[in-house]
């Protein structure tokens, strides 16, 4: 049985300033080493769900809350939001507003000093995110002199400062070029395999990232809607056709990517027959086939 790492268990949530939920009811457990995809149009409640697997929502917005979420089996109370940092990192729709320090290794630097990490741990474990994150070349810039891909990498490496087993990333990729996204989304892919880390991401652009995904939900104001594996979720008569992904840039990515290959093509049958895209099966699968190494 894989471990439930977080439990959110019938939460609804009320902003104070607003007049309708922007929760109503949401139960989803995610388990741990899950890549997970959190989808939605503008405004139905991705970034509000988020915040509540740091405990920001409701311990650092005022508004009324009901339900619980648990982390490890813990269930989130006021008093543990800090602690919570070490366990969920968590990187902010606009990183730009996360990011305060002067430089960006400062940036890093700080989750460590205020866990009091004794200094050469601090130095060896910045080394390691730098590296990790292909960054040092901002290392000593300030965060407001580098560009959004690289503020997005900036806030990403400090979330992880404190090594934390969950990491949430809110829209990560929205102010990327494509082949920025493609390369953030990679390095997410790789600390999810690599490092065994639960990744919980909201994104718009589906195409980008589904294939990096093992598990789905689609929420709908404020409301779950679907929930399970990527095929399911699109499958899923609640599901908008509008939210598809985009076959050919999934079929772009698949070309470097062969691991879910039997799934994605499985979308691929499914949506081209329910949107008549003209690229057929056929066609794809041959593309494949030819390149020998797909089973
Ligand atoms: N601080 C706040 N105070 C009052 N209402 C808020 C606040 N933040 C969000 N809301 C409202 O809560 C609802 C859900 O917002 P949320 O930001 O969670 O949506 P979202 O799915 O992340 O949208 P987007 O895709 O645009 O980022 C919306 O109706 C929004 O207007
Ligand atoms: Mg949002």
């Amino acid at each position: 049985m894989p471990k439930k790492v977080v439990q959110i268990n019938r939460v609804t949530y009320k902003y104070r300033s607003s007049s309708f939920h922007a929760l109503t009811n949401v139960s989803l457990d995610i388990n741990e080493g899950d890549f997970l995809l959190l989808v939605g149009y503008s405004g139905s409640g991705k970034s509000t769900l988020l915040k509540t697997i740091n405990g920001l929502v409701p311990n650092f917005y005022a508004g009324s809350f009901g339900g619980d979420v648990s982390i490890y089996d813990e269930t989130i109370t006021e008093k543990d939001t800090a602690l919570l940092a070490k366990k969920v990192g968590f990187v902010f729709q606009n990183p730009e507003n996360q990011l305060s320090n002067l430089t960006i290794e400062r940036e890093i630097a700080f989750p460590l000093e205020n866990f009091g990490v004794p200094r050469d741990e601090m130095i060896a474990r910045i080394d390691e995110l730098i590296a990790l994150l292909d960054i040092e070349k901002i290392r000593f810039k300030s965060p407001f002199a580098i560009s959004g891909g690289e503020q997005q990498l900036a806030a990403i490496a400090a979330a992880l400062a404190l090594d934390p087993p969950i990491l949430v990333l809110d829209e990560v990729t929205a102010h990327l070029s494509p082949k920025s996204a493609n390369e953030l989304l990679s390095k997410l892919y790789e600390l999810n395999q690599e490092y065994n880390k639960t990744i919980i991401i909201s994104e718009h652009r589906l195409d980008r990232c589904i294939h990096f995904a093992n598990k789905m939900a689609y929420i709908e104001n404020g409301r779950l809607k679907a929930f399970g594996n990527p095929q399911d979720v699109l499958e899923n008569q609640n599901y908008p056709k509008e939210l598809l992904p985009k076959i050919p840039a999934i079929y772009l990515k698949l070309q470097e990517e062969t691991k879910n290959f039997s799934t994605l093509s499985k979308y691929y049958s499914f949506i081209s027959k329910r949107d008549s895209i003209p690229f057929t099966t056929n066609d794809f699968m041959s593309i494949f086939s030819k390149e020998g190494k797909r089973k």
